[in-house]
């Protein structure tokens, strides 16, 4: 794969952060231990600081968001069984694959705004005796990622948490970007946290860490999932050098996506008054800005193209979906630039 120009303008995704300086030079002096033997204590640190962060008894460094979801549906549920999921989600797209590892039937159903339709949860729902598949978990998404970062608020993620509990069923929550949602609605992250059973969050996303990810729960539910991480060959030796990026990631970089929200909007601004048509009226809620250019994968492949020949690296999101997402390398001469090279190429035709 060709490798990008050095001063291309990257909105592929904000997990092309690099770590800071300050996460490299703390990586350099974390006290370390081995993580698989009798503990690493700056992963222990990390696990208890996101955990507390969360408002959760415990946690669990893991190597990938990825990894983290999959260790969650082997945790909680239960075969045979079905896991519940938004049909847009990254669980029931990107990572279906995995529900064959896990045993577990992954379903897709339909959502408002990325989060699942409680009326199509309720009809879903089914743990009577002797169900054919019965519901093992229930999967929610925030930020959604491909509904252009939308954000749960609390009221409705209660709402979903009370549903599904009321018939025993857990929920787990992929936070890949959670947040991203917080600090968009004002709220501490435990507000969010409040209304699921398990979270993973993604340290490796918007906040720069270079790798990690961490899975947090009740301390049964974690001592559960340290076990499965060691069947997945999850457990890292000296893992204190990726955590100690982790806790800077957390102390230090979660409001700083602030201004990565408000460039999503000065974008979505800036090619709106390009072309009305390119956006929906309504702006992004956090990073991630949504671009119509046509109506099929070609199209949107096409466009990603001439970005790109242009030195602006954008994804092909879907038929005629371009998905720009901003990050801590992205400033306002970046955005200026990035909306110079769509008005000319829009110019072109
Ligand atoms: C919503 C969501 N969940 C999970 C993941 C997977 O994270 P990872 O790439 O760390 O496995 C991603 C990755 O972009 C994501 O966007």
């Amino acid at each position: 794969m060709p490798q990008p120009q050095a001063d291309a303008i990257d909105l592929r995704s904000d997990t092309v952060t690099r770590p800071t300086p300050e996460m490299l030079e703390i990586m350099a002096r974390a006290p370390l231990g081995d993580d698989g033997l009798d503990g690493d204590p700056t992963v222990q640190a990390l696990e208890e600081a996101a955990a507390a962060r969360l408002g959760k008894a415990a946690g669990l460094f893991v190597p990938s968001g990825t990894m983290g979801n999959l260790i969650a549906v082997l945790a909680h549920a239960r075969m045979p069984g079905e896991v519940l999921a938004e049909s847009g989600s990254h669980l029931v797209n990107s990572e279906r694959a995995a529900a064959g590892l896990t045993g577990m039937h992954y379903r897709a159903l339909p959502g408002e705004g990325g989060l699942i339709a409680l009326t199509a949860l309720e009809a879903a729902l089914d743990v009577s005796t002797g169900a054919r598949c019965p519901t093992a978990l229930v999967a929610v998404e925030n930020t959604h990622n491909a509904c252009g970062g939308s954000v749960a608020p609390p009221e409705a993620l209660a709402a979903l948490h009370a549903l599904a509990g009321a018939r025993g069923v857990p929920v787990h929550t992929d936070g890949a970007r959670l947040f991203n949602a917080a600090v968009a609605l004002r709220l501490p992250c435990s507000d969010l946290a409040a209304h699921t059973d398990s979270v993973t969050v993604c340290l490796s996303k918007g906040l720069s860490a270079p790798v990690g990810s961490v899975l947090m729960g009740s301390r049964d539910f974690i001592a559960r999932a340290r076990g499965i991480r060691r069947m997945l060959g999850g457990t890292m030796r000296q893992a204190g050098v990726l955590a100690a990026a982790g806790l800077v990631a957390l102390e230090h970089m979660v409001e700083r996506l602030a201004e990565d929200h408000a460039r999503a909007r000065a974008l979505h601004a800036g090619l709106r008054a390009i072309d009305a048509s390119w956006c929906a009226s309504e702006p992004p809620q956090t990073n991630i800005v949504q671009v119509r250019v046509g109506q099929t994968v070609a199209e949107a492949r096409e466009w990603e193209r001439r970005l790109a020949a242009r030195g602006v690296l954008v994804r092909a999101g879907g038929a005629g979906l371009l998905r720009l997402v901003t990050h801590r390398h992205i400033d306002d001469a970046a955005v200026t630039r990035a909306l110079g090279v769509f008005g000319a190429l829009r110019r072109e035709g």
